[in-house]
This record gives structure tokens, sequence and C-alpha cells, in this order.
């Protein structure tokens, strides 16, 4: 319903979120998407076009958080969706489905040759944190401050520590998240100074006989803003095979940096790897594999198995489908063309950062983009913590308010690529973000 239709001064969102607010708390079912005074409410997507109930169609930038890789309304999906639905929805028998997207990423993501699918990224961390337990018998699990890894309260641990609880530098302190954030969940989390090989390793070498696996988003930290570097990695992989602790790449969102994942991109590989977002195909949806034999704990061929793992939609046909549709669609060269549209939009922000003279870093690489605005370091979350508070966090709302103003949707300002979008598409939001940025510069 339109606005106009509406008869009063209300926008539609307006007056959607009026009702929302008698029945959510403050209106709302999901944190990162509040906005003052309301949220803006979707009606329907078209490729890599957003429509809200104003009627306003934006270039979707946001692609649900990355999962969308391939946009809204892709043809093909929405075809085996239909007839999916028709077929068989969820049922207690497995599918055929879920044996084909196990065999697609069996095939594509290095470290995986077993895999066992759940319903987020957050489940595929929990699960995967449990068979790093079982596997190894140890209780404790090792993860960067600042690091995201879902909603998992266990892994919330430090997510956001701030100068007056984050400890030491080299041996940071595990702080709560939430409020009621159990101290006893948090003694069972070591925290990781991200990029600090040194600190790093005397933590590991230290704990090792009571770690059973380290965590971390191989690609990045926050939204794109910092990167593990290299040798960093290296030293992750090296360390925690001698000292017998499980490596897990959460790869919920970095999946969609290669055909091969990001740990094919570095070649480094880990003993897991869980798994999100773009393996559905926009369906919710998780998974977490690894080498066989970490994957044997939830082996039933011997008897009961170390880890009972099952939940009511865990492969329902619906994900299972539509995940594998989407992967096949994702061939080598549609990877190389993302990354490439990527590359020249990232060329675009050069630019416009060279000619209007910002203090800003433009990051990321493949189908992720954006523009930092701050020239500070950027490689743990502590210099991260302090350039957001001091210059980033005080200009995010202007950026995105500005970019949305050329009809280009984003979160915090940043970029996250999908499959149908053109070069035109591309052109189009460096001219907006040149337009955008012009106007943030002269206010
Ligand atoms: C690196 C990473 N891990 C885990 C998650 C959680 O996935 P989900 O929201 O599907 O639970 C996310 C979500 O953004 C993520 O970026």
């Amino acid at each position: 319903m339109a606005a106009a239709a509406a008869g009063h001064n209300q926008t539609a969102s307006a007056q959607i979120f009026e009702r929302a607010r008698h029945v959510m708390p403050s209106g709302y079912t999901r944190h990162l998407v509040v906005q003052k005074p309301n949220p803006t409410y979707a009606a329907s997507g078209d490729g890599c076009w957003i429509t809200d109930v104003e009627g306003n169609r934006r270039l979707d930038w946001v692609n649900n958080f990355s999962s969308l890789i391939h946009g809204h309304n892709k043809r093909e999906i929405v075809e085996m969706l239909a007839a999916q639905a028709g077929r068989l929805m969820s049922a207690v028998l497995p599918t055929e489905w879920e044996v084909s997207l196990a065999e697609i990423l069996c095939e594509r993501i290095p470290s995986v040759e077993r895999v066992r699918f759940m319903n987020s990224g957050t489940e595929a961390n929990q699960i995967a944190i449990k068979a790093a337990r079982a596997y190894t018998g140890k209780p404790k699990i090792a993860k960067m401050e600042g690091g995201y890894h879902g909603q998992f309260d266990l892994l919330e641990a430090s997510f956001q520590s701030n100068p007056g609880n984050w400890g030491p530098a080299e041996r940071p302190n595990a702080t709560a998240y939430q409020v009621g954030h159990p101290q006893g969940l948090l003694d069972l989390v070591t925290i990781l100074p991200l990029n600090d090989i040194e600190a790093t390793r005397a933590i590991l070498r230290a704990e090792a006989d009571q770690l059973a696996a380290v965590i971390l988003d191989p690609q990045r930290l926050q939204l794109g803003m910092v990167a593990p570097h290299r040798p960093y990695l290296e030293m992750l992989r090296e360390e925690t095979e001698k000292l017998g602790i499980v490596l897990i790449f959460d790869e919920v969102w970095s999946l969609r940096a290669g055909y091969n994942g990001f740990q094919g991109e570095i070649g480094i590989t880990p003993d897991l790897t869980t798994m999100g977002k773009i393996i559905g195909g926009g369906i919710p949806v998780g998974g977490c594999g690894g080498q066989q034999k970490f994957m044997s704990v939830f082996e039933v061929d011997a008897g009961d198995p170390k880890i009972k793992h099952s939940g009511t939609f865990t492969a329902n046909p619906m994900a299972m489908a539509c995940g594998t549709t989407s992967l096949r669609l994702l061939t080598p060269d549609v990877f190389a063309r993302m990354a490439a549209q990527g590359e020249r939009l990232r060329e675009g922000l050069r630019a416009i950062r060279r000619d209007l003279g910002i203090k800003a870093q433009v990051l990321g690489e493949g189908s992720l983009s954006g523009m930092t605005p701050t020239e500070l370091p950027l490689n743990n979350y502590r210099e991260l913590a302090y350039a957001f508070a001091t210059e980033i966090a005080p200009k995010l709302p202007v950026i995105q308010t500005e970019l949305l103003a050329e009809d280009l949707l984003t979160m915090r300002g940043g970029f996250v690529g999908s499959t149908p979008m053109t070069d035109d598409d591309i052109d189009f939001t460096i001219a907006g973000a040149r337009r955008a940025w012009t106007r943030i510069m002269a206010q």
C-alpha cells in the first residue's frame, strides 16, 4: 500500500511500524536493521534491485548480509523452489538434495571431505565447536577479539569489548557482550589478539592442553574492516596442528570469495569449515564440514556417535535444493566476473577518494568492497575500535543516508555484490557514490 493511497500523512512504512510496535519489542525482531524513526519495509526484489513499500527502487548492495549472491528473484531458483514446494517441503526422510549439495561442497571446498547441514551460520558454529570438543576431549575455545560468529553466546565473548574491560593487548580478557552473559561461559573462551603472531603463539602454547579449537573468519573481522595477515594465518595453521587444536575457519560469509571458498583463494586449509548464507541460495542454511577424521565424531557405523546432531528442519529439501541450484550457477567464470566488477568498483572508489581528498581507505576483495572513512591503521580489533569511535562511527549514518539518496542500499556504506549486477550497475554506483561524497565533503 503506497503512502498516498493510505490517505494520511504517514508513510506506508511508518504505518506498518505502528502495528509492529504493538507486537514486537520496540517494533523490531532483528537488531541490525534498527532505523530511526522507523525501518523501511521491503515489498519485492528483482535481480539486484529492491523495492520498498513506498515504491522506491534501490540497487541492493547488502543482499541480505551476503546470502543472496544471485540477488532476488533468480529465475532458476524461483522455478526450482516452486517445483520443490509442490513436491515436498520437509519430511522425516532425507532427500537426494542433501546429497547433491554435500557433493558440491566436498568437491569445491579443499578442507571438506564430509559435511553436515544445519539451519544457520550460528548453528554451524555451535556444531563445529561440539565436534572439536568431542574430537580433542578438551573444553575451551579460542577466538579473535572482535570476531563475529553469530548469536551463540559462547562465541559472543569479546565481540564488542572496550578499553574499560578488554585488559592487556597481548592477553585480552574474555568480556560479556550481552547483559547476563554468564561468567562460566566466558571462562571457557580464550581471546586472541588478531595479527599479533608472538602473543597468539604464546597463548596457544600456554593453553594447548585446554583448547579444543581456534575459530576465526579467515577473511575479515567486523564487516570487512580488518583482515587477518597471511603470516598470522600460516602461524595459526602450523601451531594448531602441532598442539592438537582443531582449526576452524568460519566461512559463513567468506565462502563467496571464490569457487573454492576463501581457503581456496589463500591456499591454507583448516580442519573444520563452517558455512551458511550462499550455500542455501537464499533459504536459511548452515553447514559444517571437514576431513573425515574430524567429522568421524558424527559417524554411527560403530554404534552411538560422539555427537548426536539432529534438528527438525535440518537439511530440509527447500534449502538443499535451493543451495544446490544456487551453487551450480556459481561457476569459476561467474566468480571471476564478480571479482572483476568488485575491482572496477574499488577502482572507482579510489578515484573518488583521490579526487575529493577524502580521508579514507578503500578495502575489500572479490565481490566485497567498501570505503572506510579513516586513514588510521586497522590491523586488529583495538585499532578498529579506536578508529571507529573517533572517526568512523560519526560518519557512517551520513554516508549510508547519502548513498541511499542515490538509490544505493548499503550496510554502513559497504558493497556486497551479486551475480545479476552488470558493469552499468557498477558505473551507476560509482557515479552515485561520487555525488554522495561530494555532498558529504561539503557538509
Ligand atoms: C562470519 C560469520 N559467522 C557466522 C554468522 C552467523 O550466521 P547466521 O546469521 O546465519 O546465523 C555470520 C553472519 O553474518 C557471519 O558473518
